[in-house]
């Protein structure tokens, strides 16, 4: 089935308001596009609660810093349209810079909680404000009954369900678990910059997050267990940003045994910067 490609507010709002004339419910995926198994994931999760499904791509200025790869970042409209029309799309939004931020655009939805857990954030100050920024208007502009985001970016599947919440608007935000490659890499558009050599040492952070958990499951303390997957990465020749165990909820740090607990890594392969999470 070929979606309907929209790239105007306006038009959206036409087509949402027949579907809700009709009765049917629809989930939105937003994406930046550079669409892979990850997000078509999200897109089969969105069929299985809703009647149709609205993918979003929108490569967001606001949540890239002046140093990070707005410009570079993988883009494929054709490839991507192709792939979320196999998935069940039935409409995909694209819309350009300037529908989405027009001249004058003057603000931005400012966070704290689990937005400050000092995981992302500690490392890219504004991408969390950009990413709830851009997605409340997604949410707002689609009006859908529910939002698909991947456990993959597991700190940003928590700052986007507690601004819903927080600002009241009316949508459901589900996390759809991880999708990985046959060796166990998680799928990410940022994939694609990694060399062969790269690719293959990538694994390591997988691997080495599996072995914290088997280890604190084992009775080693989370905190003990976090620190030594760093630093055989370190060992390995990545540059880690962070591996933390945290409440897997709040993100805060574990206080108690028997919190729900998840681990939550960031490290630099050469020039490609991996994230990656797992329940323990
Ligand atoms: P993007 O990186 O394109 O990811 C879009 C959605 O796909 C996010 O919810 C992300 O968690 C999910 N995803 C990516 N890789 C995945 C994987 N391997 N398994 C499961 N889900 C995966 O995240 C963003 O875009 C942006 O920040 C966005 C929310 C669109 C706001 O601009």
């Amino acid at each position: 089935m070929k979606p309907k490609v929209v790239r105007t507010v306006s038009a959206l709002r036409r087509e949402t308001a027949s579907w809700r004339k009709e009765g049917l419910r629809y989930a939105v995926v937003p994406t930046m596009g550079a669409i892979h198994s990850g997000h078509t994931e999200l897109v089969a999760e969105g069929l299985k609660r809703a009647d149709r499904v609205i993918t979003t791509i929108f490569v967001n200025p606001k949540q890239f810093a002046a140093n990070e790869d707005l410009d570079k970042y993988p883009r494929d409209e054709e490839g991507d349209v192709r792939k979320l029309g196999k998935a069940g799309t039935h409409m995909i939004f694209l819309p350009n810079p300037g529908e989405m931020y027009a001249p004058g655009f003057a603000t931005t939805v400012s966070l704290s909680g689990p937005a400050k857990a000092g995981l992302e954030d500690k490392f890219r100050p504004q991408f969390f404000d950009g990413v709830a920024t851009v997605v409340a208007k997604l949410f707002i502009q689609t009006g859908a009954d529910y939002a698909m985001f991947g456990e993959k970016d597991y700190q940003q599947l928590k700052v986007v369900t507690r601004m819903a919440r927080d600002l009241d608007i009316p949508i459901d935000v589900i996390g759809v678990p991880t999708v990985r490659e046959e060796d166990g890499l998680a799928k990410s558009s940022r994939n694609v910059y990694l060399s062969r050599t790269e690719r293959q040492q990538a694994l390591a952070i997988y691997r080495n997050l599996t072995n914290a958990a088997e280890r604190i499951k084992a009775g080693v303390t989370p905190q003990a267990a976090a620190h030594s997957a760093g630093r055989t990465l370190m060992a390995l020749g990545f540059k880690v940003d962070y591996v933390s165990a945290r409440n897997a909820e709040s993100l805060a740090i574990p206080q108690h045994r028997d919190e729900p607990l998840r681990l939550i890594a960031a490290a630099w392969l050469g020039k490609t910067r991996l994230i990656d999470n797992i329940p323990v």
